[in-house]
């Protein structure tokens, strides 16, 4: 059976009720309007899987200019100050991410796995010593940052203050339709941070990105040392509370299917990675500047529209998914959007799988069961986000 669809003649990406399960009203935008204008906030938004996926790959008419998120202080001509390449089209955007992309390589972010592992157990063992267990706060919101850290070539002793500046980036109160002034000073303060320490690696390289990418900046003279910390800042920005929401909807789903979570246990994590990004994907949609007049489904869409392209929605369309409603370890996913896909397909996808694994991985050796408090959770509010500010949990330790 699948979930009731529910009638919204304006979809409205801050109604709580679409915080809390946006999934019915996905679905009736699938069948009743898959080109649906909330007048309001004038926003336009794509709901099927076809129409997402050739948004995403198609930048000649759905471009990256105005940036990604609706919010109104990052929506617009600047966003790639903020926002850095995410916010532009090619060809400037396949020079930048081929430079950046020359530091950030496959062979990096495998290397970093033995890390990736020390992190997660340092985290996982300190959690299950304590009485009150979050596997949030205690485990998810600390490893991604700290690993962003270990990349970029943060030093130790700095780590947990790096760690609440990247946390305190992404944190949007309820209702929030902006970003929060503290989110706008934890950003400058990141990126001065960032500053220091290109100038720094710059004097005395070592074998970090930040180093990988000043030698890069040394060979072209339109990437400084601002690019390379708008880049960092990109990276914290897109790698940081993503990972954390993906490893908590995982624990959250596998809690809330019995089944499933015994399939996990017995060894599936990549099924219980792969299946959380398509059921309840973090990022749940991208938005985009549409380029020029153009006719969906017989709607003409104006030159300057902001597009939604939901992500979340066309993971659970029933036209590419059976059984959509379904959370099934064991289905083929291959056809999700989670990461996005085209240019801007994420760069931090294998990053963000080996992390989600190692961590997985760690909690499986470690705990034999879990319990998690249904009265006591937070859901995050942001209307781009899915995930948990609190997932209070019992734990049996092996
Ligand atoms: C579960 C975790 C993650 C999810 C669901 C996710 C999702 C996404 C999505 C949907 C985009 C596409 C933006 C667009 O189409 O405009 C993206 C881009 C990006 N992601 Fe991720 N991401 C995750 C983790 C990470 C991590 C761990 C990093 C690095 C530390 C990262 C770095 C990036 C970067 C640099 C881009 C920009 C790529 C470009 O514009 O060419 N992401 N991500």
């Amino acid at each position: 059976m699948g979930i009731q669809p529910r009638q919204c003649d304006s979809f409205n990406p801050y109604d709580p009720e679409v915080y809390e399960d946006p999934y019915p009203s996905y679905a009736w935008l699938r069948d009743e309007d898959p080109v649906h204008h909330n007048e309001e906030l004038d926003i336009w938004v794509l709901s099927r899987h076809a129409d997402v996926a050739a948004g995403l790959r198609d930048h000649t008419r759905f471009s990256n200019s105005y940036g990604v998120l609706i919010e109104p202080s990052t929506w617009g001509p600047d966003a790639y100050k903020q926002l850095s390449f995410v916010a532009m089209d090619p060809p400037r955007h396949t020079h930048v991410r081929g430079l950046v992309s020359r530091g950030f390589t496959p062979r990096r972010v495998a290397a970093l796995e033995p890390q990736i592992r020390q992190i997660a157990r340092e985290h996982i063992n300190t959690a299950l010593e304590q009485d009150d267990l979050d596997l949030v706060t205690d485990i998810a919101s600390k490893v991604p940052m700290d690993v962003i850290s270990e990349l970029a070539g943060v030093p130790a002793a700095d780590r947990k203050r790096i760690r609440r500046l990247g946390n305190l980036c992404a944190h949007r109160p309820p209702g929030a339709r902006d970003i929060p002034a503290e989110s706008l000073a934890a950003i400058h303060s990141l990126i001065g941070y960032y500053m220091e320490l290109i100038a720094e690696r710059r004097r005395a390289p070592r074998d970090d990105l930040v180093s990988a990418l000043t030698a890069v900046a040394a060979e072209d003279h339109e990437f400084g040392d601002e690019d390379i910390a708008a880049f960092l800042t990109l990276l914290v920005g897109a790698g940081n509370e993503t990972t954390q929401n993906l490893l908590g909807n995982a624990w959250y789903w596998a809690w809330r299917n019995p089944g499933q979570r015994a399939a996990a246990f017995d060894g599936n994590i990549s099924g219980w990675i792969e299946e959380t990004l398509r059921y309840d994907c973090v990022a749940q949609y991208m938005a985009r500047r549409l380029v020029e007049d153009t006719v969906m489904h017989g709607v003409t869409v104006p030159a300057g529209a902001c597009m939604m392209l939901l992500i979340g929605s066309a993971n659970r369309d029933p036209r590419v998914f059976p059984d959509t409603d379904r959370y099934d370890l064991s289905r083929d996913t291959s056809a999700m959007v989670a990461f996005s896909s085209g240019p801007h397909y994420c760069l931090g996808a294998a990053l963000a799988r080996l992390e989600a694994r190692v961590v997985l991985e760690e909690f499986v050796a470690h705990v034999a069961d879990y319990d998690i408090d249904p009265g006591a959770l937070r859901r995050l509010y942001g209307a781009n986000t899915r995930g948990f500010t609190a997932l209070p949990a019992v734990a049996k330790a092996r």
